[in-house]
């Protein structure tokens, strides 16, 4: 098992969660973050410090999808383990439906 970002991080990307992990397992894309799977050892810590919502444990059905591509991503993105601010418009997109047409493989800045 492992925790998972899922599309409701992308432009939001308020990186609460990088601060809590004992484990130091997010990287981090252009636009949001990812957990790498072998590193988490499922603790739990971040899922209710996202004020997005946008963590998960893997047993949610619905999130193959975002389980592959945190999988796929964090081994392409830099480790993230400092909170930065977030975007300035991340509230505006707080709950928008759909963000998935925005991803950015792009790699964000890291550490
Ligand atoms: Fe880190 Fe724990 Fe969240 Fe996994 S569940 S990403 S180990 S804080
Ligand atoms: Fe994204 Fe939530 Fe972390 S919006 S960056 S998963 S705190």
């Amino acid at each position: 098992m492992t925790y998972v970002v899922n599309d409701k991080c992308i432009r939001c990307k308020y990186m609460d969660c990088v601060e809590v992990c004992p484990v130091d397992c997010f990287y981090e894309g252009e636009n949001m973050l990812v957990i790498h799977p072998d590193e988490c050892i499922d603790c739990g810590v971040c899922e209710p410090e996202c004020p997005a919502e946008a963590i998960k444990p893997d047993t949610v059905p619905g999130l193959e999808k975002w389980i592959t591509l945190n999988a796929e991503y964090a081994k392409q993105w830099p480790n993230i383990t400092i909170k930065r601010d977030a975007p300035a418009d991340a509230k505006e997109w707080d709950g928008v439906e759909g963000k998935e047409q925005y991803f950015s493989d792009k790699p964000g800045e890291g550490d």
